[in-house]
Formats: C-alpha cells, structure tokens, sequence
C-alpha cells in the first residue's frame, strides 16, 4: 500500500511537471480512475474522453485506455503528445477490422455511406464518412437513414443489429464482436433474473441480441451508469466490464449490483468480463510512459491518415454538440 501511494505521488508530480493530464475509461482498473479523478483528470465513456482529450489545455495527454482511444486523442490533437501506458492495448473489434479488407469492402459498394464505431484503427476511421460511439449510434444512423442514406456499418455485428432494429435502417454489417460483451448469456441471465425477480437489467449493445432483449435500460457505459441512478430499482444486474463498478457504485451507493453471467467460468471464459486490454492499464505503466514516453508509449498518426480521420470524427462531435 506504502509502494502504491509512492508510485500515485510520483505520477502526480509528473502529470505537473509535463502539463500532462489524464484520461481514462471506466473499465481500467477502480485505481486508474481513482487517479484520473484525483488530479482534475477525466473518467468517462469513449465519447466523452475525445472530447475532453481535445478540449484541454495540457499539452500532453495520458489516455488509460485501449489504442483506438489514444489514437482518437491524438487525431483529435495533433499539437499534443499522447501517451499510453502501453501501445500493446488493443481491442478485439479494431483487430477484426483490418484497413485493407475494409476498404476493398467499402469500394465494393460506392453508393454507400460509410458509418464506423470508434472502436476502429485511425486508418479505418479514414476511409469513413461517419464515427459514432454506442452513446450516439442510434441518433447519428436514425439521421442518416431519414435522409435516405444507404449505410455501411463496421465493426459491430452486435451493436449494428439492435441499431438496424431500434431504427429500422437496412445496413450492410461486419461481422465483429468485443470479446468482453460476446460472452453474456441470455440463457444464464434469464435464470438469475428469475431468482431476482425485483433486480433490473442493464446492458452494453455490444452484447448478443437475446440478452439485450432482456434489458430494462441498453445503452452506452455513461448511459448506462444514468440509467443505474435513474431506475427505481434496487438491485442492478450489469452486462458489460465490470470495470463499470467503480463509478456505477459511487452514482448509487446504496444500490446492489450483480455481474451479468458470462458464458465460461472462471477456467473457462476469455474475459470473464473485464477486457484483458484495459487491464493493461496499470499505476506502473502509466508513471512510465510519463517518465520515458517515446516509441514504446507514444501514440503517433501519420499525417495524410490523421487528416482524413479527423473529417468523420469532428462530423460526430459536431452532431454530438
Ligand atoms: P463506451 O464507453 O463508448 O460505451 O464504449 C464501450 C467500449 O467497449 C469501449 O471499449
Ligand atoms: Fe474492445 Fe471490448 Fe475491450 Fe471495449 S471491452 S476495448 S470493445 S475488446
């Protein structure tokens, strides 16, 4: 506990030193955020870390997150140094949507809009006309399918089917998943809501169509720790990373909250909800990407593909404002 709160004050002291600040998601581990809330530093939904991310005044960002996150930042803020505590954080959706095979596939169909979840290289983003996040999927897709849009989705088959049914918008879909949200069970999560017959539901539209269907509130991480403050309910059970504890618990400090089943145990299951990558985020790793930054921790866009990226992400914050 001595050695952790040495490590907290010299992360603190370099955050001074470098005019640095820092942004964090809520599934890195309750210390991280801790931190990031601690030193005037942000703890939020992917959405709301761009925005932070772009709107600060510091001149370096450390982004406790996975690699799309810091890619965004730094998109976002060119004029800035964004660090990562690891480079090697990624995310299942991004690996699943490689830049060459998307934009073959994107070619292939010229008269479609072209709509990507944020949870994609900057090189993907690219190639798109649209980034949204699972806070404002819905309304950016519902915008574009008035208008008559024909729509590509990616990376999401999941969040991209509740989109097309929430919408009903027809959408060419890849095939992605989060290895994280895949891995809820309907079967599972009907059972345990049996035996807790006055608990309500939550869940991450990242997660399979039947066990959204058994949702009382679907949304996004921010979205998802309102609807948690919001219901009348007592007792919560939450489908997506457990992560989300730390800052659902402080918004409703008297109220239970249960993990959603996941489909292994604890041998068997990948994630057992809480996503391998966030948890590379750790009190060490941050001090030195801090201390050292540089190839091993700073994030770098190449130019052409950071001003292309750029386009559809500040269409999103736009939308957003
Ligand atoms: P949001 O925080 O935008 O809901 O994204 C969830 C996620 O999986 C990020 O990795
Ligand atoms: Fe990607 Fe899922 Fe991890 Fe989020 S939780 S970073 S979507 S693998």
């Amino acid at each position: 506990l001595e050695q952790q709160q040495a490590l907290k004050d010299e992360i603190k002291a370099l955050l001074k030193a470098k005019n640095a600040v820092l942004v964090a998601h809520y599934y890195t581990d309750p210390e991280i955020q801790a931190l990031a809330e601690e030193t005037g530093g942000c703890v939020s939904d992917s959405l709301e870390m761009a925005r932070f991310g772009k709107e600060h005044q510091a001149d370096t960002l450390i982004v406790a997150g996975v690699r799309f996150m810091g890619e965004t930042s730094k998109i976002l803020s060119p004029e800035k140094t964004v660090l990562m505590p690891t480079l090697e954080a990624e995310c299942s959706l991004d690996l699943g949507c490689p830049a060459d095979e998307f934009t073959a596939f994107c070619d292939a169909h010229p008269d479609h809009t072209v709509v990507v979840y944020a949870n994609t290289s900057a090189a993907v983003k690219a190639r798109a006309d649209w980034v949204v996040t699972s806070s404002i999927a819905l309304e950016i897709v519902e915008h574009l399918d008035s208008e008559g849009h024909k729509i590509i989705w990616a990376p999401d088959r999941h969040l991209g089917a509740y989109i097309e049914k929430q919408t009903g918008a027809s959408m060419l879909r890849w095939q992605g998943a989060c290895i994280v949200h895949d891995e809820f069970r309907a079967k599972a999560l009907q059972e345990l809501k049996a035996q807790n017959p006055d608990a309500a539901v939550l869940v991450h539209p990242e997660s399979p169509a039947s066990v959204i269907e058994l949702a009382d509130a679907v949304g996004s991480t921010s979205q998802l720790i309102k609807a948690a403050q919001t219901l009348p309910q007592q007792k919560l059970i939450v489908a997506t990373d457990k992560g989300i504890f730390y800052k659902m618990q402080q918004a409703c400090p008297d109220k239970e909250m249960v993990e959603a089943p996941t489909g292994g145990n604890g041998a068997t299951c990948r994630s057992c909800a809480h996503c391998p990558w966030m948890a590379m985020n750790g009190l060490v790793a941050i001090r030195d990407a801090l201390k050292d930054g540089g190839k091993t921790h700073e994030i770098q866009v190449d130019e052409e593909t950071r001003i292309k990226a750029m386009i559809p992400l500040e269409r999103m914050l736009n939308f957003a404002a």
